[in-house]
């Protein structure tokens, strides 16, 4: 039988182009998404399951059907302010359930997990630019959800020698330069959509959330990673995991921070068009300038990002921005 890895959470905007990054590497894929906040048509490649990531029979027929030897996971839910409404929800989306995916493969003798992570589980920064060993200390139900999962995956390598690689995240951003697939949330909270939605008409303007923090001009500043170099790290942790078979754990930035006002200047520059401004107040949760260090991925991993001007990355969200609103209409 032939090797797959499963995708869980493939039809949404970092899983899919995770799974076009391994096929286009000749790895094969299956997709499990119940398309709650997924596309299908993001899912253009490998072969795809519609169901619950803790559907014990969904998954016990998968990973029998199939030669699966790792599994990333991508199927959590990610809206901070939510979080803080609806904790329930979270933990029983985002920990619960990733804890019977992790059970699922512990039955079924699947041995390697990449999982999802954040810069978010470290709260705000105690310094720059944040590394592994930053203290953790998650602000929001999202964050712990995240933190809570880090730890149980710690105790089922020692429980059941499960492998795992976490990769903590920090803005993910842009698209594939393909324009096929790319970031579409219903609702949208991101920033760099949001100014690319401006730009091109589809709001009236972008509010601001804070012109008081301690940065240069006084808006929050963020670490923008492109989506395709976040997949090229998951391709590496896996290649990483069945070499060495143990667990690790890395930091996925550029080490280079933006204000919202220098992204929105960048946003008018590579799109031509004007953006209109709303200085609002400060969004709750939110930190002031989140870094990331990414020393050890690149030493470790071999991890090159290849997307490393907020340009660039720009350009890839707007060449796929342009023809989503086409699809939409
Ligand atoms: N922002 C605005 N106006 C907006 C939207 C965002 O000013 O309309 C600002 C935010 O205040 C923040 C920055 O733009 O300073 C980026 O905000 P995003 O919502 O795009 O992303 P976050 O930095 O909030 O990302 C966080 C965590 C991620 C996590 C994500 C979940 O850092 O790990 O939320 O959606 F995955």
């Amino acid at each position: 039988m032939e090797e797959r890895i499963l995708i869980v959470g493939g039809a949404g905007y970092i899983g899919s182009h995770t799974n076009k990054y391994l096929n286009d590497n000749n790895y094969k894929t299956v997709i499990l998404d119940d398309l709650s906040y997924g596309h299908k048509d993001a899912v253009k490649w490998g072969d795809f399951v519609k169901g619950d990531m803790a559907d014990d029979v969904i998954l016990d027929k998968i990973f029998t059907e199939y030669k699966i030897i790792a599994v990333f996971h991508f199927s959590a839910f990610i809206a901070v302010g939510e979080s803080v409404e609806k904790p329930g929800m979270y933990y029983n989306n985002n920990v619960s359930k990733t804890i019977s995916l992790l059970n699922a493969m512990v039955r079924n003798n699947v041995d390697n997990f990449v999982f999802s992570s954040t810069c978010a589980i470290m709260g705000n920064p105690k310094y720059l630019p944040i590394d592994e060993s930053h203290p953790r200390n998650p602000i929001n139900p999202y964050g712990w959800s995240k933190f809570m999962v880090e730890q149980i995956l710690k105790d089922f390598k020692k429980a059941h020698n499960l492998n795992s690689v976490v990769l903590r995240y920090f803005n993910a951003s842009g698209a594939d330069p393909s324009g096929t697939i790319g970031e579409k949330h219903n609702p949208e909270t991101h920033l760099i959509p949001l100014v690319l939605d401006a730009a091109i008409g589809r709001r009236d303007s972008i509010s601001i959330f804070g012109t008081d923090y301690d940065t240069d001009d006084g808006t929050c500043v963020r670490d923008y990673i492109h989506v395709n170099d976040l997949a090229q790290a998951h391709l590496l942790s896996l290649e990483w995991m069945l070499k060495n078979k143990e667990c690790n754990d890395f930091n996925l930035g550029n080490g280079t921070g933006f204000s919202v006002k220098q992204l929105i200047e960048v946003v008018k520059d590579v799109t031509g068009n004007d953006v209109e401004v709303v200085e609002s107040g400060r969004r709750e949760g939110d930190a002031g300038t989140l870094i990331g260090a990414s020393d050890k991925a690149h030493s470790i991993l071999g991890w090159k990002p290849k997307f490393d001007s907020l340009e660039t990355i720009i350009e890839t969200a707007w060449k796929w921005h342009q023809k989503m609103d086409f699809l939409e209409k």
